[in-house]
């Protein structure tokens, strides 16, 4: 039996992964799942189609930071201990408005970065005592280097990459093991408004690739695989040649 949690549970690729432990749960390997997400509607959707393997719901909006760290506290008190935590959430925001504007450039640092550091300082102390645990948290190819689409919401990945790096240094051989899942394009709600091209992973791929990474003894992972070449060559690509590709330096 693990005890598992969701953090940012109405994200799409979130609710797929919960849909796929409840549905190990029903096959023979059995999970205890709490979902904390924003919308409370939603939240209660992913429940109703859960069933019993969900063991306890909350909704939150996670820039409420006190709020946030109860409803945590609450979800350790019920399930005694984390196995296994999932951080989901992310807003990619304006990128243009996020260039003038210093609430929305704010905002979307708040939400991918602030919240989750708030976050993972929680946990990291609730979890201390465990003999071991997992926490895996969802950031993005963005966060590899900084391109004129998404720079805002890139930096904030970007420096959530790094503060997840120290914390698996620091975590060490304690038991806590420390996952970083780069996400590449998703077909999501979060991506709606995009043109979709080959690129672009379903869902359920995404779902089931960071299911599977999860089990790993490898702990930072392109979600799917073929991005860390991808990224490679992206990151390490001289600024003035990068500059003279469209597809990477423009808009
Ligand atoms: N889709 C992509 O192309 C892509 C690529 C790389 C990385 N990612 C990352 O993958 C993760 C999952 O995204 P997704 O594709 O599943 O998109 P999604 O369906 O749009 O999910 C985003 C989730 O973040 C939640 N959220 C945003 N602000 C919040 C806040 N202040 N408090 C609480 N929850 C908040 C949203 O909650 P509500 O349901 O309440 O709105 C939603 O559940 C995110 O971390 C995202 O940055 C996505």
């Amino acid at each position: 039996m693990s005890t598992i949690l969701i953090l940012g549970a109405t994200s799409a690729v979130a609710g797929r992964i919960a849909e796929l432990y409840g549905e190990a749960s029903t096959a023979g390997q059995p999970h205890r799942i709490y979902l904390i997400g924003r919308r409370k509607e939603a939240v209660k959707g992913l429940l109703e189609r859960l069933g019993e393997v969900v063991v306890g719901t909350d909704s939150v909006d996670f820039v409420d930071l006190p709020a946030t760290e109860l409803c945590i506290r609450k979800a350790y008190e019920q399930m005694g201990s984390f196995d296994c935590v999932l951080i989901a959430h992310g807003v990619i925001g304006d990128q243009l408005v996020s260039e003038k504007n210093i609430e929305e450039a704010l905002s979307v640092i708040e939400v991918n970065l602030t919240s989750v550091v708030a976050q993972l300082v929680t946990l990291t102390e609730l979890m201390a005592n465990q003999p071991s645990g997992k926490i895996g948290v969802i950031t993005s190819v963005a966060g590899d280097r900084g391109r004129p689409r998404n720079y805002t919401y890139g930096a904030a990945k970007g420096a959530l990459n790094i503060y997840l790096q120290g914390l698996r240094s620091v975590r060490w051989g304690s038991g806590l093991e420390v996952y970083t899942f780069k996400l590449g394009p998703v077909d999501s709600p979060m991506t709606v408004d995009h043109e979709k091209n080959f690129s672009f992973s379903t869902v359920d791929t995404a779902a089931k690739k960071i299911v599977q990474a999860f089990e790993s003894r490898r702990y930072v992972h392109y979600i799917p695989g073929y991005w860390w070449i991808v990224m490679w060559v992206v990151r390490w690509l001289p600024e003035r040649v990068f500059q003279k590709l469209g597809f990477l330096s423009d808009r």
